[in-house]
């Protein structure tokens, strides 16, 4: 039996958090959802080619974060394109510009000096306490810190990652985009993960696909603090989800997109919404068929080296109440009843 991850608040403070994601419309999500949490405390943003090009990802990142107010934030930009593999992007997922074609303010905060792989190994190697990864895109950044000074993974508390499927995926019959964009660094996580003893959630497909921004839940974020107040934040999110990945909602029968890497904040903050199995799992790095499948093995007995807390359900009536009642934290106040 493997430990229970730390998912738990800490008792003595926010939690301490690296955000590593390649926004992305759904990672914009989880970026608002994050900075309007007290639970919270984000060390730094690191972005990574994926949904769009590194600049592009790199603006993203920018732009969230002056939508939410925080420009104080750091983001650091990291590897513009995955290990070992050909570069492959989600354009035709989350628009053009990676955010479903919504135009937001010219960022102002700037972006920090240092690459986001230097910020990961340095912070992590410094850190005075234990440190959190969420990570929502490709894992290079993280992976070629590990590469570069795996010892680091002693100062991770907990990774949750949004990738994978054990089901169908999403770029190919076998593989989830953020684990098909760098197979091999999503290797690398895990196992290295494993000798260090790092507790990992993975987040797959199976589940976020049941975090369906139905049109009923578009409504709620339109209507967020009305009449009394007013939440640009929650017409934003609700016009990026407006055209978000249509072709796949189209082909799977979808009332509207999964917020996939919200889930992934979501576990930090209210870890019981989900449901976890422990078990063993690897990457598959070769196959042109099957690259980047999540294969797992319940049984624990079959050599693969990863070790992994697979979350195999969500309460998605309770993930959007945690995502409607954080956002609605940015507009006015609730009219009273
Ligand atoms: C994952 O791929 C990206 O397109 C999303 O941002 C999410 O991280 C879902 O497969
Ligand atoms: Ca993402």
């Amino acid at each position: 039996m493997l430990p229970t991850p730390a998912a738990e608040p800490l008792p003595d403070g926010p939690r301490r958090l690296i955000i590593d994601c390649d926004p992305g419309i759904d990672d914009a999500v989880a970026l608002l959802l994050a900075l309007a949490s007290p639970q919270l405390e984000i060390l730094g943003i690191t972005t990574v080619a994926g949904n769009v090009s590194l600049e592009t990802t790199s603006t993203n990142a920018r732009c969230i974060c002056e939508l939410a107010s925080h420009p104080e934030v750091q983001i650091f930009p990291g590897c513009p394109r995955p290990l070992v593999r050909p570069s492959v992007i989600a354009a035709q997922v989350h628009g053009e510009n990676g955010l479903g074609g919504v135009r937001l303010a010219p960022p102002q905060m700037p972006l920090q000096p240092i690459h986001g792989v230097d910020f990961l190994r340095d912070t992590l190697r410094c850190a005075p306490a234990p440190v959190t990864l969420a990570s929502l895109g490709p894992l290079t950044n993280l992976a070629t810190a590990l590469i570069q000074a795996p010892q680091i993974a002693e100062r991770l508390e907990l990774i949750v990652i949004m990738g994978g499927a054990v089901g169908a995926g999403n770029v190919t019959a076998a593989a989830e985009f953020n684990f098909y964009a760098d197979p091999h660094a999503a290797q690398v996580v895990l196992h290295t993960a494993a000798d260090y003893g790092v507790p990992v959630v993975v987040i797959p497909l199976d589940v976020t696909h049941g975090a369906i921004a139905t049109p009923a839940r578009r409504q709620a974020l339109r209507d967020l603090n009305a009449p009394a107040g007013q939440n640009p934040i929650g017409q934003t999110v609700a016009a990026m989800l407006e055209n978000y990945g249509l072709r796949e909602q189209q082909a799977r029968g979808f009332t509207g997109p999964p917020l996939h890497d919200p889930c992934v904040i979501a576990y930090l903050l209210q870890p019981d919404l989900f449901e976890t199995e422990a078990i063993a799992a690897s990457i598959e790095i070769q196959s042109p068929l099957t690259q980047g499948r999540l294969v797992v093995d319940r049984s624990g007995e079959l050599g693969l080296l990863g070790r992994i807390h697979l979350a195999t359900a969500i309460d998605a009536d309770g993930f959007y109440r945690l995502l409607l009642e954080h956002l609605g934290r940015y507009g006015g106040e609730p009219p009273t009843p």
